[in-house]
């Protein structure tokens, strides 16, 4: 079997890519490159291989011969990173998002079409049971056309916050807005069905103590109600300040509705199926059954991150650039369509709460009015910079930042031992 020759940028959710590696044989990992030298030690001794050269720096890297490259630096960072693999000849496998502003979403596109290389999206939650299969059976007509879907990523980030931002008061998690990470919920949604979103409301929490315990500036939630190129409405919710976890997908069809298991029935989460569709339009004849999604793929990742969608995820995206025609991927058109959910969702909220029309960039003629608009939450924005929150940046106590920096260094001393 063919084994794409794989670089990985960043050694924290990069080492999915080695662990991918140890249980496929469609791809193998050549190099690995982190500025963050403490960081590529280590990998270098889980992955305890000569086969492999380990870069700090991404140009030095670039210069590696091999045939593409995973993105797993900083998610506001993805886009020129993907450019500069680009046009040194390398694929790309991106982690999330896509892009930080308009100006970037429309560069990658014309890179992927100027250069013709591949690129792909790893947006892992469409490759969950629940949506794979609610994809499978929007596909086959069994869910009949698609009407309404909800989806939601609520991630309670404050366990975890100095494991991922190390106590950097720069860090992007600490600099997003709330809608910058929505493509774990909108993803699935799009993906199942295959359309384009065309306009959005959205909707922000506000900034909780949460949030202000964390250092993170922005809403504790956002919420995005997209309207689809057939009418469909769907809703995304997602959030790093909530409460509790909760990753779950609904959709209803002309036949009827699936959804996932709810976190706390404690049955199999996104994995579980519940499945209740007619065989005729509107019999409305109730009949829920329920099973996990499995298949022989899901099976040999189980023990993958995410429900096991880390390894499904990257079994697609490495056997496209391989050449495999029936690879399910996430191109970069739809890759930034879930990015478009979440920017202009904040940008309605910023413009007071109004229907915000999503372009479509697949068109040449709509990119010209974007080629220069760099909102975003970086201060490399100027003076088109957003706030991270929608009603002013909060003033956060640098002790706050210090707290977390003791924190993740005493992590690292327990982690040692
Ligand atoms: N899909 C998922 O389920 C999932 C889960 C976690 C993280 N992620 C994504 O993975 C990416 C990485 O997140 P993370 O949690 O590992 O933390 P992170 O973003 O803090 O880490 C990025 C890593 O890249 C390195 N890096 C940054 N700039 C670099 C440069 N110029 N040269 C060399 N190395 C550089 C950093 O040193 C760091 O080790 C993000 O895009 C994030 O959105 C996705």
């Amino acid at each position: 079997m063919k084994k794409c020759r794989i670089g990985v940028v960043g050694v924290g959710r990069g080492s999915m890519m080695w662990k991918y590696c140890q249980d496929a044989e469609n791809a193998q990992i050549v190099a690995i490159c982190d500025k963050w030298e403490e960081g590529l030690e280590k990998a270098k001794a889980q992955i305890n291989s000569d086969s492999v050269t380990y870069y700090t720096s991404y140009e030095e890297f670039l210069k590696h011969d091999m045939d593409a490259v995973l993105l797993a630096n900083y998610a506001t960072e993805h886009a020129p990173f993907a450019i500069a693999a680009m046009k040194s000849g390398k694929d790309v496998i991106s982690e999330v998002l896509p892009a930080q502003n308009m100006a970037e979403a429309i560069q990658l596109i014309e890179c992927v079409e100027e250069t013709g290389r591949k690129y792909c999206y790893a947006e892992n939650y469409c490759f969950m049971g629940g949506p794979r299969e609610m994809r499978q059976k929007y596909l086959d007509g069994s869910l009949g056309a698609f009407e309404y879907g909800e989806g939601e990523y609520m991630h309670n980030c404050e366990p975890i916050w100095a494991k991922i931002t190390y106590g950097e008061p720069d860090h992007w998690r600490n600099n997003i807005s709330a809608f910058f990470y929505c493509t774990h919920s909108v993803g699935p949604l799009l993906h199942i069905t295959g359309m384009r979103p065309i306009s959005v409301v959205g909707f922000e929490c506000p900034f909780n103590e949460r949030m202000a315990r964390m250092g993170a500036k922005a809403g504790s939630i956002a919420i995005e109600m997209v309207t689809l190129e057939n009418g469909a409405i769907v809703k995304s919710l997602h959030g790093l300040g909530c409460s509790r976890d909760s990753i779950w997908y609904s959709v209803y069809g002309s036949k009827g509705r699936m959804e996932t298991a709810r976190e706390d029935a404690e049955c199999g989460k996104m994995n579980r199926v519940y499945e209740n569709l007619d065989a005729f339009n509107g019999e409305n004849n109730n009949h829920p059954t329920s099973h996990m999604a499995e298949d022989a793929l899901s099976q040999k990742g189980a023990k993958h991150g995410h429900g096991g969608s880390d390894y499904i995820c990257l079994y697609h995206a490495i056997e496209y650039l391989n050449g495999n025609k029936d690879a399910d991927i996430v191109d970069v058109y739809e890759a930034v369509d879930m990015w478009l959910c979440g920017h202009f969702g904040y940008l309605s909220v910023l413009e007071g709460g109004g229907v915000q029309k999503i372009p479509n960039l697949r068109s040449k003629l709509e990119r010209d009015a974007y080629r220069n608009d760099l909102r975003c939450t970086l201060p490399a924005a100027g003076d088109q910079q957003l706030p991270s929150y929608s009603k002013g940046n909060p003033d956060i106590d640098p002790a706050i930042y210090d707290m977390w920096k003791e924190k993740w260094e005493e992590y690292k001393k327990q982690s040692k031992k």
